[in-house]
């Protein structure tokens, strides 16, 4: 057995299910670093800026991605759901401000997104991959990423990553994205699998896909992949896989959405997260359960 260097735990798209409780948990565990994959609220930013203020909370180091619902206006989800340029445009103009007052109510949280968090006494860095993805070939939310990180195509996104893993001093990374590679297979079921279209396919960023390579080529130990945006109950029926492990690196889809379930009979209810272990080599993820029993927290926004 192996000596765990570090304790990590990932938490899955939020959609509104976090609140003090689950601060008061983090805040008590043994843990040394939360990553979260992004997507705070649902279609409300008040809902994002409200859970950005809970995560303000977290004595525990924190690093979070944006997924496509932070800081997106509703009709600018719309515009790139149908790919309408119009409303991409029109939408697009108010997201700096909106992304602004998540990172300020988010406190020391780190936000992420092309950056690299070290954590130099275990030689590791974690590289938060492009914000804000809608998963697939395309580039979601383009006007506000050329703005914000003067990236305007997968292309130029893929050399970004690419330059940011290059530059890392450390020799392990863990890739935080909020949706998961190309890669991994075109089933629905697959981690990044497309259920929403009868075609299936594979739904992952190939960008995220090709700065993975990218460290291996150069030598680096890739130890995990975290992401989520691809729920894991699939529309029409059953469960994505949401651990693989291929290449020595573990992939892990954390999205169990809703992230609280409750029993409200009996009064009861169950946070989820993933927990990462970091070993002298390599690393191992397991689902994690917090259960609870009293009063229980009533998320603000659903997905
Ligand atoms: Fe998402």
């Amino acid at each position: 057995m192996s000596e765990t260097l570090l304790r990590i735990a990932v938490v899955g798209d939020v959609h509104g299910h976090w609140n003090e409780a689950d601060v008061q948990w983090f805040n008590n565990s043994a843990l040394d670093l939360l990553l979260l994959v992004g997507d705070l609220a649902g279609y409300r930013h008040a809902g994002s800026i409200k859970v950005a203020r809970s995560l303000a909370q977290l004595r525990l180091r924190t690093v979070w991605v944006p997924g496509n619902h932070d800081s997106a206006h509703p009709l600018q989800l719309l515009g790139e759901m149908l790919k309408n340029e119009s409303l991409i445009r029109s939408f697009a103009r108010g997201q700096d401000q909106r992304m602004a007052d998540i990172r300020r109510a988010a406190g020391g949280v780190e936000t992420g997104g092309y950056s690299i968090h070290t954590i130099p006494e275990a030689d590791l860095a974690v590289v938060a991959a492009r914000p804000h993805s809608m998963g697939g070939p395309r580039l979601g939310f383009r006007p506000y990423l050329e703005r914000a990180h003067g990236v305007a195509s997968i292309e130029a996104s893929t050399q970004r990553l690419k330059a940011l893993v290059a530059g890392s001093q450390a020799t392990r990374l863990i890739f935080l994205a909020h949706n998961g590679p190309t890669g991994l297979g075109g089933s629905r079921m697959d981690p990044w699998g497309c259920d929403f279209r009868p075609s299936q396919g594979d739904f992952g960023d190939p960008d995220l896909a090709q700065a993975i390579a990218h460290a291996r080529a150069l030598g680096k130990t890739v130890l995990a992949v975290v992401a989520g945006h691809m729920h894991r109950r699939l529309k029409g029926g059953g469960i994505r896989t949401s651990f693989l492990e291929q290449d020595d690196i573990v992939y892990v889809n954390a999205a169990e959405v809703p992230r609280i379930l409750r029993n409200r009979k009996e009064g009861s209810e169950r946070r989820h997260h993933v927990e990462l272990r970091v070993l002298g080599h390599g690393c191992e993820a397991r689902d994690v359960w917090v259960e609870a029993t009293g009063p229980v927290g009533i998320p603000d926004d659903r997905h």
